[in-house]
C-alpha cells in the first residue's frame, strides 16, 4: 500500500491509499477526483489520465513503454515530467508519491 497524493487542477489534494499492484489512475476513478478521465480504462490508448511526475516519484516507477511514450508525445501540454497514470502501477518501495493532475480540458 502506498499513499498517493494527488495535487488537483483546483489547488487542492487530496489522498488515497492504493495497493500495490494498483495503477495511480485507479486510485484516483475510485475515488472520483477530477483530473483523470481515464476514458480507455486503463489500455493506453486514450490518454486522458495524463499526470505529471517529480522525477524523484518517477524513479519508484517502470520507465515508459514505446507505447506510453508516443501517446505522451503527441498531448498537448506534454512535459518531460509527463506520464500516463494508468500505466504508474503501484510497487512496493513507496510510501508516498505525489503526483500533479492536469486539468481535463488540456
Ligand atoms: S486510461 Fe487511457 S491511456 Fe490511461
Amino acid at each position: 500500500m502506498a499513499t498517493v497524493i494527488y495535487h488537483l487542477p483546483d489547488g487542492s489534494s487530496q489522498s488515497v491509499e492504493v495497493p500495490v499492484g494498483q495503477s495511480v489512475m485507479d486510485g484516483s476513478v475510485r475515488n472520483n477526483l477530477p483530473g483523470i478521465v481515464a476514458e480507455c480504462g486503463g489500455s493506453c490508448s486514450c490518454a486522458t489520465c495524463h499526470v505529471l511526475l517529480s522525477s524523484t516519484a518517477n524513479a519508484l516507477f517502470d520507465p515508459p513503454t514505446d507505447e506510453e511514450a508516443e501517446l505522451v508525445e503527441f498531448l498537448e501540454g506534454a512535459t518531460p515530467e509527463s506520464r500516463l497514470s494508468c500505466q504508474l502501477i503501484v510497487g512496493g518501495d513507496a510510501d508516498e508519491i505525489h503526483v500533479e493532475v492536469l486539468d481535463s480540458d488540456v
